[in-house]
């Protein structure tokens, strides 16, 4: 009989894996917290019909990847691709503009896009991410950015590229549309299939299309900052001199277009080389998306945010040696002395201690103790025969050539020494 197994691009994360996950999650925390972010929380489930109306009918997301059912045959629902549209539709329907003039909102979680799975792009993979909502200005667009770039330097992803281009507001992007079909239409034999179209349904993406006849015509494409009304340009502008005066590092990439439809102005895009990153390169994206709020029923109240992609974030990063953990394993010699374990571990776990216990009644001490040594605890305690005679417990580092003997009155006081000398 076939054993059940995982579906295809969904991963298990296995203890042994999930500590450096807590690591990246904790600095996550830890730092957009320090710019005023609060956590959000959505259901992973979601109507269909907010990610068509702020997506975007024309994006690879909403035409071809995303898990969509019907509830029991009445409404139809869709696994989130992504979290900026919960995060719109949770700030509409608390009205959260009614009671602040700015928001900082972050979330982390799994996401489900019926993508090809290849390495660093799976079906359910995980976000962190934030979106900044009642702000109009160019400013908050390189705060944001910039807190991407200290973050992911703060845990060790180096050797990154920050992409950043405007698309301009509506008025913008028709002009530039115009003339992107006129540059086109020409050429349209030689596109691929899919720019063909895309000439029809969303012109922009053509620019980043992966196929090589795309590319080669999307590199003499006209350029949209080249288009950008002078409300734009301003904020391109401003938006460029606030990273250089953070020294964030960054370059124009005039071609950048991105995924969905929502942006509008600032657009951004972190890529990495490092690591065991493959073709799936981007880190991390976002932008500005001032109409989305409205388009979906609300006032109007401009936007900006992003999204990191943890799995790719942990192949960029260097794997760092194992330390041991500062955890204690105690072994027991006999049934007595597994009974004194259980007791003695939660005394220690209650004074705050992690502590793991070997119970298995036929272990022999040497077993427990090779079992120990490969769990990167750093300290074992023994109970023994004699020891639980004498009121006493053996103890001996794992990490390094020390061992000793401390009576059981006196252990939980002098742990702390013990696992730190
Ligand atoms: P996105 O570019 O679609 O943007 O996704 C952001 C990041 O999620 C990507 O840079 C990548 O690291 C990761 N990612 C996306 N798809 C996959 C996949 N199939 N497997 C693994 N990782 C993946 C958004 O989702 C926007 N909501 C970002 C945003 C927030 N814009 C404004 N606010």
């Amino acid at each position: 009989m076939n054993t059940p197994r995982a579906v295809k691009g969904m991963n298990d994360i296995l203890p042994h894996e999930v500590g450096r996950w807590h690591r990246l999650e904790r600095e996550f925390r830890k730092t957009v917290e320090s710019y005023g972010f609060g956590e959000i929380r959505t259901p992973l489930v979601e109507p269909t019909e907010l990610f068509t109306r702020s997506i975007g009918e024309a994006t690879d997301i909403v035409e071809k990847e995303m898990y969509t059912f019907a509830d029991k045959g009445e409404k139809s629902l869709t696994l989130r691709p992504e979290g900026t549209a919960s995060c719109a539709r949770a700030y509409l329907e608390h009205t959260i503009h009614a009671r602040e003039a700015v928001t900082r909102w972050y979330y982390m979680g799994p996401m489900y896009r019926r993508e090809r799975p290849a390495k660093g792009r799976y079906r359910q993979f995980h976000q962190a991410g934030c979106e900044v909502y009642g702000d109009h200005g160019p400013f908050v667009d390189a705060e944001v950015i910039d807190m991407v770039v200290s973050f992911l330097e703060r845990v060790g992803v180096k050797d990154i590229r920050v992409l950043v281009n405007s698309l301009g507001g509506p008025e913008t992007r028709a002009r530039y549309r115009t003339a992107l079909l006129d540059y086109l239409a020409p050429q349209r034999e030689k596109l691929s299939a899919d720019s063909q179209r895309r000439l029809e349904t969303n012109p922009l993406r053509i620019l980043d299309s992966k196929a090589p006849e795309d590319q080669a015509i999307a590199e003499g494409a006209p350029s949209i900052l080249d288009f950008l009304s002078e409300e734009d340009r301003k904020h391109f502008d401003l938006l460029v001199g606030t990273l250089e005066s953070l020294g964030t590092p960054f370059e124009i990439e005039r071609r950048l277009v991105r995924g969905l439809d929502y942006y509008s102005r600032t657009l951004f895009e972190i890529q990495g080389r490092g690591g065991e990153l493959g073709a799936q390169n981007a880190l991390a994206g976002g932008g500005r998306y001032d109409a989305m709020i409205e388009e979906l029923g609300g006032p109007s109240i401009p936007a900006f945010g992003f999204a990191l992609g943890i799995e790719r974030l942990l192949l960029a990063m260097s794997e760092e040696a194992p330390a041991t953990e500062d955890r204690v394993v105690i072994l027991a010699a006999n049934d007595r002395a597994r009974t004194e374990a259980t007791v003695l571990a939660r005394a220690l776990r209650l004074a705050d201690h992690r502590v793991e216990t070997d119970l298995r009644p036929t272990a022999s001490l040497k077993s427990q103790l090779r079992r120990a040594d490969r769990s990167g605890a750093r300290l074992v305690l023994i109970l023994g025969e004699d020891e639980l005679a004498r009121g006493v417990v053996q103890w001996k580092r794992l990490d390094a050539d020390k061992k000793g003997e401390v009576s059981r009155d006196a252990l939980l006081g002098q742990l702390r020494a013990l696992l730190d000398d």
